[in-house]
């Protein structure tokens, strides 16, 4: 009998508008790592607990919503998505997360409930198993083992991970 560890399902990162401009965007609050640094991190967490992700980042709500259908229909398994600014007002995508029914938290960079007032509200967070803000890239990791841990704890044999 194989011991082979398999990586046999995807969780999707998903970032919306602005994210691409990490490094650049206001450093003060987001921090100086580039978006593309942040998801090398987050692939060396994932290949540590054997898990496949993949990772999207769109400007445009159409193209979110685009994608996270596709992520339905590919069989995604646990989503992890920062809606930028869409996070306050886009009903659409809300719409969207909850339409898919798939496991997803939402991550922000910053505090969000310590800035502005109109980012004091998410009109997506409801649709999500959760949300974790403030704590920079380090939020993707913490919602990855999250899913990580309820997919286990959900004991479905179509697992992120594990041994066969
Ligand atoms: C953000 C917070 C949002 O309010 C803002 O519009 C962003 C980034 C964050 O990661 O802290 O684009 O989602």
């Amino acid at each position: 009998m194989s011991t082979k560890t398999t990586q046999t399902a995807k969780i999707a990162i998903i970032n919306g508008p602005n994210l691409n401009f990490l490094g650049v965007r206001e450093p003060s609050v987001y921090g100086a790592a580039t978006l593309e640094e942040i998801n090398a991190e987050i692939s060396a967490a994932a290949a540590q607990r054997d898990v496949r992700v993949q990772f999207f980042q769109s400007n445009h709500e159409g193209a979110i919503i685009d994608h996270l259908q596709a992520c339905y229909h590919s069989g995604v398994l646990g989503i992890i998505i920062n809606p930028g600014a869409l996070t306050h007002y886009s009903y659409a995508l809300r719409d969207a997360i909850s339409s898919v029914n798939i496991p997803c938290i939402e991550v922000h960079l910053s505090n969000i409930h310590s800035r502005d007032e109109f980012r004091h509200k998410s009109v997506t967070a409801a649709v999500c198993l959760g949300q974790i803000c403030g704590l920079g890239y380090f939020g993707y990791i913490l919602a990855l083992d999250a899913l990580i841990k309820k997919q286990k704890k959900s004991n479905k044999k179509n697992n992120f991970g594990g041994t066969k």
